[in-house]
Formats: C-alpha cells, sequence, structure tokens
C-alpha cells in the first residue's frame, strides 16, 4: 500500500552555558522530511547543507530510518525521502540531532507506530551519542536529560517567551574537534560552579528572569575551551553578554543569545561584526524557543 508521511522536527540548542551534555532547548527553526513509498531507497535535500547531503543515500537520517526497521525486525521497502532543511548544518543548533529525529519518527509512523517515545529517544539519543539535544528535538521545550543504566532519564519543561538571536560563523568546526579540545577531567571547584548554575539555569529560563539568566548562564567545563580555538569566538561571545544571557550554542561555533526583542537586530548587528571584522562571513537569526517537538503533519 503507497504511504506518505510528512514529519517536522525542531532545531535545538543544547548545554545553554553550564548544563553540558544535558539540559537542550527547541526552537522555532524547522527542517520538514517527507516519506514516501517508492522503488529502493531515494534521498533528496533542499535548503540548508543541500549540496553536502545530496551526494548519496548514507547519512544519520536514513541511517536512524534503517535502524528502526532493523530493531522492529521489519524488511525496509523501497521509501523516497525529501527533506527540506531550515536549520543550518554544523552550526550547533543540532542539525545531526534533526536528522535521527525525523528517521526515527518517519520510521515509526511509515511501520505503523510499534515504537513508543520512550523507545525512540533511547534509540536517537544512542546514535547521536548523548541526548542533549536530540530529546528537546523529539519533545519540545526545555529539557534535562541524562544517561542512566538501561537508557536515558529526562524532565521537559516549557519555558515561557524568549528572544533569542543565534549568530553562526562560517568556520570549519565540527561536534568531533569540539570534543577533542576539551581536557578529560575537571576539577571539583569547576565542577560545584556547573552543577548550581545548571539549576539556576533551568530556574530563570521557566521564569522568564532575563537579570537572573544572564548571571548564571555561565560555565568552566567547555565553554572557554572551544571558543578560543574558534577564531573571534571569545571577542563574539563577550559582545554577545553585553545584549543578555549568551552561550556557546551547543558544540558552537554559534554563539546564542537570550534577549529583550528591541536588541535582538543590534545583537546580530554586533556578534556578526565581530565575525566579520576577522573575514568571516557570518549567518545571524532572531528565533524564541518552541513548546512542539518533532511531529507528524496530519494531511
Ligand atoms: N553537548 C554536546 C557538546 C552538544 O557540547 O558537545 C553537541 O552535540
Amino acid at each position: 500500500m503507497s504511504r506518505m508521511i510528512k514529519i517536522r522536527v525542531p532545531a535545538t540548542s543544547a548545554n545553554l552555558g553550564p548544563g553540558f551534555d544535558c539540559l537542550g532547548l527547541a526552537l522555532d527553526i524547522w527542517n520538514e522530511v517527507i516519506f514516501e513509498t517508492g522503488e529502493g531507497l531515494n534521498f533528496r535535500v533542499s535548503g540548508e547543507g543541500a549540496e553536502k547531503l545530496n551526494k548519496g543515500n548514507r547519512n544519520l537520517l536514513t541511517k536512524a530510518y534503517a535502524r528502526v526497521h532493523q530493531l522492529c525486525g521489519k524488511n525496509m521497502e523501497g521509501v523516497s525521502i525529501s527533506s527540506h532543511n531550515e536549520i543550518l548544518m554544523s552550526s550547533g543548533l543540532g542539525s545531526s540531532a534533526a536528522a535521527i529525529v525525523a528517521g526515527v519518527l518517519g520510521a515509526n509512523e511509515m511501520l505503523g507506530n510499534p515504537l513508543i517515545q520512550g523507545e525512540l529517544l533511547k534509540l536517537a539519543a544512542d546514535l547521536e551519542g548523548h541526548p542533549d539535544n536530540i530529546a528537546p528535538a523529539l519533545l519540545g521545550g526545555l529539557v534535562i536529560s541524562t544517561k542512566a543504566e538501561d537508557g536515558f532519564l529526562w524532565k521537559r519543561h516549557e519555558i515561557p517567551e524568549w528572544t533569542v538571536v543565534v549568530v553562526k560563523p562560517k568556520l570549519e568546526w565540527t561536534t568531533k574537534m569540539a570534543r577533542a579540545v576539551l581536557p578529560k577531567s575537571v576539577s571539583r571547584a569547576d565542577a560545584i560552579f556547573n552543577i548550581g548554575r545548571s539549576m539556576l539555569v533551568v530556574e530563570a529560563l521557566l521564569n522568564g528572569d532575563l537579570e537572573f539568566l544572564r548571571k548564571v548562564m555561565d560555565d568552566r567545563i567547555h565553554q572557554s575551551y572551544r571558543l578560543r580555538h574558534i577564531s573571534g569566538g571569545m571577542a563574539a561571545y563577550n559582545t554577545a553578554r553585553k545584549f543578555g544571557a549568551a552561550a556557546l550554542s551547543g558544540a558552537g561555533p554559534s554563539i546564542i543569545v537570550f534577549t529583550v526583542p528591541d536588541h535582538a537586530k543590534d545583537a546580530k548587528a554586533q556578534i556578526s561584526s565581530v565575525f566579520e571584522e576577522r573575514g568571516i562571513r557570518a549567518k545571524s537569526l532572531v528565533t524564541k524557543p518552541v513548546k512542539t517537538g518533532a511531529y507528524r503533519v496530519e494531511s
């Protein structure tokens, strides 16, 4: 029987300063993926990353799609997958997590929903290696998540309206590089610094308290190690802090800042110009958190 399913999946910003590998927020930037029964496996992308992704059928999305079939003991039937991407790639906005979540959810829908939400989350987080982007991409909102012995534990929150500015420099920077520059261990003092602030960042986001968020969105276990390898990164981060609560988005290289609507335009321009002064092109956007995670668009 011929089937056609459309999935939408949001961008995410992980870490949010101190919440390294545990905190993530869904943002109002979406990839839209259509799965349609067909002959063999066809995969096509338009929008962000099209040039890079249209080189074959082996990618995170198709891998996740195949993994669901394998786990459910189903043969993979012919399928045409076309994705329209708005999420910037290699930016720290969860494009990999979005691809995995789209593949997992698309396969589950095509198979008549054999897996429940917790199973989808575990499967997707196992493919990504950590849950902080996967969980908000799948569930929406602000999600605190952590590895447990036999899976993941998570808590999802809905947060009020925030104005969020993101600036992405055009640089060669991958999550692999971003993890390689981190120290293997952290001091007790730095761990305590981050533990307290992680909890307070959640409080500030839930309460819509920008002044407080600005004070607590700070980190000692990943950001500075990464920013010093991103050309203009530290200066851009310091500029972003003038407009509100700033962080490296995920593993970077994008800088994210929570600000007031009136400051968004200047924040975009000034953070971008820090990179541009160094001859680095930058893309910038204004977005907001979303309560909705990945979902099937009913036709
Ligand atoms: N928590 C991850 C990191 C997010 O900072 O490396 C990127 O996938």
